[in-house]
């Protein structure tokens, strides 16, 4: 019997992070500022973000080095174990090897630590002092409240408020780290006002708290903007999940054949992919599938479409190439809140419109049960979001099972699933519904956005690559 927990010494956590932006097969379009309907040019992100990461979000270096006093912050719980999911293998009577890589052990949870500190660290070199951001239910915000309380700065987290009423505790968690954590919408910025005056009871939204976070670093000299998945900067950031990986399948001689992950905005499966898409790129590598695990509530890969769009609902953002659902996307109230995004990273929709990553999608039920298989096996908990990616699994490994394929399969266990158990128990409890977006909707909202594009004259993004 092989390894069941391969684990890395501290000094093989990655010293620099790997940027795909030059090996895309195609050139990935750039951001488009809907006024001028030119590309945004790289200063005028800077009053949003700190300089440093701005830099990051459009270089053309492969390979990025990590500083060493944000590595030491890393060694707190990298580098993360990858492990054989033996136990899970053994009740699917699978022939597949099954490996995850589980960034669970976070101080907060999750993997959104790997780019909240690299964030606050800039932003703490170049003399910020406060980060604002937004959060739905609470997984990135506790992450920026860590992680600005590790570099000495102060954060402003605006929950989208129903949330911050329904899902106290990683509020708790925030606020213990020291954040000041704001219902949104709020009376402290303009938007929020506005949405309060004409709906006194909104609930809020998270394109509505990604407005007044950013209204609010962009009216404060003191304060930048900090955000948890989609922007390059980001999933390079979370290469440091994929570097390791691939130095662990290397100790016990093994390539993945699928790496599979969930997607909200694309960073965690991002984080895990690209170091073996750099293989594939370089041809040391072939046949690799990449596999991207989404909600059927939220289909921005299935059954969105490859067009700009803008970021939040307030269009306050850039507009972005991406598979799309259009930004005024409505989530259902599923339990996954971290997949709840209208659209996804522009790496990840290039290589999707490229079909180098394919994509499926999954109802809460199946996703719910998939979850329950792995912690009866495998002890874990996942995460309502990391589960999608244990549902991806468990449909390969059955598939493997069936044509008696002995196939090695990586996915991303992108966080705990421990302050998510209310969802856990209105599944067992039978009260948790399969829900499908309708593609009706998609259409409607996609013949709405297409045709403010055209009023603006953007093309498509496909007119647009190199
Ligand atoms: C545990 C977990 N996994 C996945 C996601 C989805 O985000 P991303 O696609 O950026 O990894 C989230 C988002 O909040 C999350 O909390």
């Amino acid at each position: 019997m092989g390894r069941r927990t391969i684990l890395l010494d501290e000094d093989e956590v990655p010293k620099s992070w790997y940027n795909v932006l030059p090996d895309l097969p195609k050139k990935l379009p750039p951001p488009i500022d809907p006024a001028t309907r030119e590309p945004v040019p790289p200063s005028k992100l800077e009053a949003l973000f700190p300089k440093e990461v701005v830099k990051q979000e459009v270089s053309s270096d492969r390979w990025v080095p990590i500083p060493e006093e944000l590595r030491e912050v890393y060694l707190m719980w990298r580098p993360t174990p990858l492990i054989r999911a033996r136990r899970l293998e053994e009740r699917l009577k699978t022939p597949a090897r099954i490996y995850y890589k589980y960034e669970g052990v976070s101080p907060t949870g999750s993997h959104k630590p790997n780019t909240a500190v690299a964030q606050a660290y800039y932003a703490m070199r170049e003399g910020v002092e406060r980060l604002t951001t937004e959060t739905g239910a609470g997984q990135w915000g506790s992450a920026l409240a860590f992680s600005c309380d590790v570099f000495g700065l102060r954060s402003t987290i605006y929950m989208v408020k129903v949330s911050y009423h329904q899902k106290p505790y990683r509020r708790v968690l925030m606020e213990l780290w020291g954040a000041e954590v704001i219902p949104s919408p709020s009376e402290r910025t303009k938007f929020g006002r506005e949405v309060l005056e004409r709906d006194p009871d909104s609930p809020g939204s998270l394109g509505i708290a990604i407005s007044e976070a950013i209204e609010d670093a962009l009216t404060h000299d003191d304060a930048k903007y900090a955000l948890g998945s989609v922007l390059n900067f980001v999933l390079t950031h979370q290469t440091v999940v994929g570097l390791e990986a691939k130095k662990q399948l290397e100790l016990v001689d093994e390539y993945p054949d699928y790496v599979v992950g969930c997607v909200g905005g694309g960073s965690n499966f991002g984080g895990l992919f690209l170091p073996f898409y750099h293989d594939v790129a370089a041809g040391r590598a072939s046949g690799v599938r990449f596999v991207a695990a989404e909600s059927t509530a939220c289909p921005s890969l299935t059954k969105g479409i490859y067009l700009y769009d803008y970021g939040d609902t307030a269009k306050l953002t850039p507009l972005l190439a991406m598979y799309t659902l259009g930004h005024d996307f409505i989530p259902a109230p599923i339990h996954a809140g971290g997949l709840r995004y209208h659209g996804a990273a522009p790496i990840l929709s290039l290589l999707v419109s490229e079909g180098v990553v394919e994509s499926v999608a999954y109802d809460q039920v199946s996703v719910f049960e998939a979850a329950r298989l792995f912690a009866r096996t495998e002890g874990i908990v996942p995460a309502p979001e990391s589960a999608h990616a244990v549902k991806a699994v468990v449909d390969i490994a059955l598939r493997a099972r069936e044509r008696g394929e002995e196939v090695t399969i990586l996915f991303n266990l992108s966080g705990h699933g421990l302050l998510d158990l209310k969802a856990y128990e209105e599944f067992l409890s039978g009260k948790l519904k399969p829900y499908h977006y309708p593609r009706e909707e998609v259409e409607r909202n996609i013949g709405k956005l297409m045709a403010e594009l055209k009023e603006l004259g953007v093309p498509p993004p496909s007119q647009l690559t190199g």
